[in-house]
Order: C-alpha cells, then structure tokens, then sequence
C-alpha cells in the first residue's frame, strides 16, 4: 500500500459510518461529465471516452474537475462500470451520440461458456488512475472507487448496449435461469478482485451501482441481483491502513426493498428520488447511512426551487443522531445541468446543513 498525504476532510467518510459530523457531506453522482464544459475539453483532446478512461493523467483531470468549482466533499474516480466486461473481452465502445456499445456481447451457451473473470492486469489503468489521483488530492476529501453491481454488468452484457425493456438478458433468465447464473457469479468475483484492487491502490471508499436492479421482479431480483451484491461485499476487504473501507450499494428503483438491500452487508445505502428519507431512514432502523435523493431534475427548476428542493431532502432526513446522511443526488447529473445551478445546490446544503447541525 503506497503512502498518501494525510486526509483532511473526512466528513463523507465519516457519514458513511454514521459518525458524529459538522455539517451533512455531499458529492453528486456524474459529477465529472458532459455538463462541465472542461471536460468537454479533455474529451474533445482524449478523441473518445474510452481514451479518456483509459489514459490515468486524463481520468486524473477530469476526476479533479468539478472539485475546483465547488466545495464537494468527495471524488469519485473518472471511469465506467463496463471496464470489467470490456476487460472480458466483449470490445466496449462509446459511439458519439450514443451510449454504450459491445461488439461481442453473450447471446448464446458457447460464449458464456468461454467467459471468465479477467486477468486484473488488463485493468490495471483504472488501478493507476486510483494512484494517481490520490496523490494529486493531497488529501483534500475522500476518493470513492466503484464498480456496477454483477445484474447490473449483465443487463448490458447480454444486451450489447442500452435497453428499454431487457428482453434479451430477462429472456436468458427466464429460459435458461443456470446461463445467467454463470454470468453473474463470473461477474461478482471479478468485481471483488476489481474492487480490492481499487482499495488497495488507493479508493478510501466503494460503491456498487445496481442501476438496473429496479427493473426486476420481486423474488428475481433477490435471486439475480442481491445475492450476487452479496457474494461481492463477503469478498470485499473492509479496513485499510486501519480505516473502514464503507461501501454504499445503490439501487435504482429498490424502494420495495430497502429493509433486504440494508441487511446485505453495506454500510450505506444510495436512493433514487421515489423514496423518502424520513420512511427510509425508519425503515433500515439507522443500521446504515443512506445517501441521496434529490431529483436530478430539480436542477432545472431555477434558484429558489432548487434551494428549497435542497432543504427539502434535509428536512426529511431530519435530525442526524444515531443516523448517516450523504446528500446526493437520486440518480447521474444530467447533461443538459447548468454548472451554475450545481453551484446554487451546493452552496444551500453546505449552509442550510451546517444550521442544522448547529455550525
Ligand atoms: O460519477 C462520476 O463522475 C464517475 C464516473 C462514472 C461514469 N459512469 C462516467 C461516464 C460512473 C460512476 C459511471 C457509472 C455508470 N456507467 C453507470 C451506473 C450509474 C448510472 O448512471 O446508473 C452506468 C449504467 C454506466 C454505463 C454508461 N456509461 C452509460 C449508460 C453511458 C451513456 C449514458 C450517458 O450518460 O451518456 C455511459 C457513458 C459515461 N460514463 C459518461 C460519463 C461521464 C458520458 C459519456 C461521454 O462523455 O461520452
């Protein structure tokens, strides 16, 4: 483990484990993207987001980016959750205009016989990018790693790209259920290595983004989605350097299952913006920090609405106590955000939170 400056701003770090902290930490999903035109500077010079990614003082640079604008109190490392099955060999690829794309993606029995977890070393870029970015924070705040969660990676996998009703990988379970199972647990082991090797290289804390959990059945998503959440955080290794590594599991559209995603051996849990803080928080009995919700489209709705939006997602946490919050946002930053209206959002949970916690 290379030694890093010591970290200064711990507060995340210390809501994520339902420590005593002075105002509530905030960070946004996506805050290093498309809506900040500096990094549409860094991509216009990288020529792809996949040169970007795959580049360390590039994933650096933009990793750094909105932490120059705006008081977060967290990086998340500049990179995507489809490394690892790029990393599998199914050529990811991000075409202008479009999202994701695989050029060899699982369709039948003989290609999910041929897959397997990835030497780590086809990675290892990402496990430079955590190194580097390290040093360069100098131990402003926290850096979070993270990976998808193994339903998640699969969707898209099977897929080859985007879906609007995953009728390719639902088909796969529904018809071969033992096929999706292979996939799934081949992908949860790659992630546990993938995720120690984060850790290990520097990631002070990890989040799994279980995007497209929501879209399943009750019954199928604990058999398809949250045992293989599970079977990541057993492998995961929790303390380094002997400080707790927390891990926040993120799950759009798992409202129903809140109490069952907060006993899978998380520290945090990440909300989309249909739950509310106050029933979620008496729901998961304060045995996990939770962070989010705000709407993010809230953003759109001019300065007084998004100030008010913000308190708003503070008031239903309500006071602190024996509890964790994190403000997030309930999904990614959209493209289209204004940086301004990032800077108002920022600026109203910075103070209308320190007030809260009698700052
Ligand atoms: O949050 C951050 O700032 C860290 C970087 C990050 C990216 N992707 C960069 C990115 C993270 C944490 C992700 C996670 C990710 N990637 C998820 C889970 C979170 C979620 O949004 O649900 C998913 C499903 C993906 C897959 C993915 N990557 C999609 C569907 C797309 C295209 C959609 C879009 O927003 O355009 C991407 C591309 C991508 N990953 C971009 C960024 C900044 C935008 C692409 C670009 O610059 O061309």
């Amino acid at each position: 483990m290379p030694s890093f400056p010591p970290l200064k701003n711990d507060v995340l770090l210390r809501a994520l484990l339902r420590e005593s902290v002075p105002y509530t930490p905030l960070w946004l999903m996506r805050q290093a993207g498309r809506y900040l035109p500096e990094y549409n500077q860094t991509r216009a010079r990288a020529g792809s987001f996949m040169a970007m990614a795959q580049n360390p003082e590039l994933a650096c640079e933009v990793t750094l980016q909105p932490l120059l604008r705006y008081p977060l109190d967290a990086a998340i490392l500049f990179s995507d959750i489809l490394t690892v099955p790029h990393a599998m060999g199914l050529g990811l690829q991000f075409l202008p205009g479009e999202g994701p794309r695989f050029s060899s993606p699982l369709r039948s029995a003989a290609d999910v016989a041929r897959l397997a977890v990835p030497d780590m070393a086809e990675l290892r870029y990402v496990f430079d990018a955590v190194a580097l970015i390290r040093r360069e924070l100098d131990g402003k705040v926290p850096l979070i790693g993270f990976a998808g969660s193994p339903w998640t990676i699969a969707c898209y996998m099977v897929e080859g790209q985007g879906s609007d009703d995953y009728r390719l990988v639902k088909g796969m379970m529904y018809s071969s259920p033992q096929l999706l199972h292979r996939v799934l647990d081949i992908n949860a082991r790659a992630t546990v290595e993938y995720l120690n090797r984060q850790s290990e290289a520097g990631a002070q804390a990890l989040m799994l983004f279980d995007s497209w959990g929501g879209v399943l059945a009750d019954g199928l998503f604990q058999e398809f989605s949250l045992a293989y959440t599970r079977q990541v955080l057993e492998g995961l290794v929790r303390e380094r350097d002997g400080r707790r590594v927390p891990v926040i599991v993120f799950t759009k559209g798992g409202g129903a299952w809140l109490e069952q995603i907060a006993a899978c051996g998380c520290d945090a849990v990440g909300l989309d913006w249909t739950v509310n803080l106050a029933q979620a928080r008496r729901r998961t009995a304060d045995r996990v920090a939770l962070q989010g919700n705000l709407d993010p489209m809230a953003l759109f709705g001019g300065e007084p609405a998004i100030r008010q939006q913000a308190r708003r997602v503070l008031d239903d946490f309500g006071p602190v106590g024996a509890g964790g919050h994190v403000f997030n946002l309930g999904h990614g930053i959209s493209r289209h955000t204004s940086p301004e209206a990032v800077a108002t959002l920022v600026d109203e949970v910075r103070g209308y939170s320190a007030a809260l916690h009698g700052v």
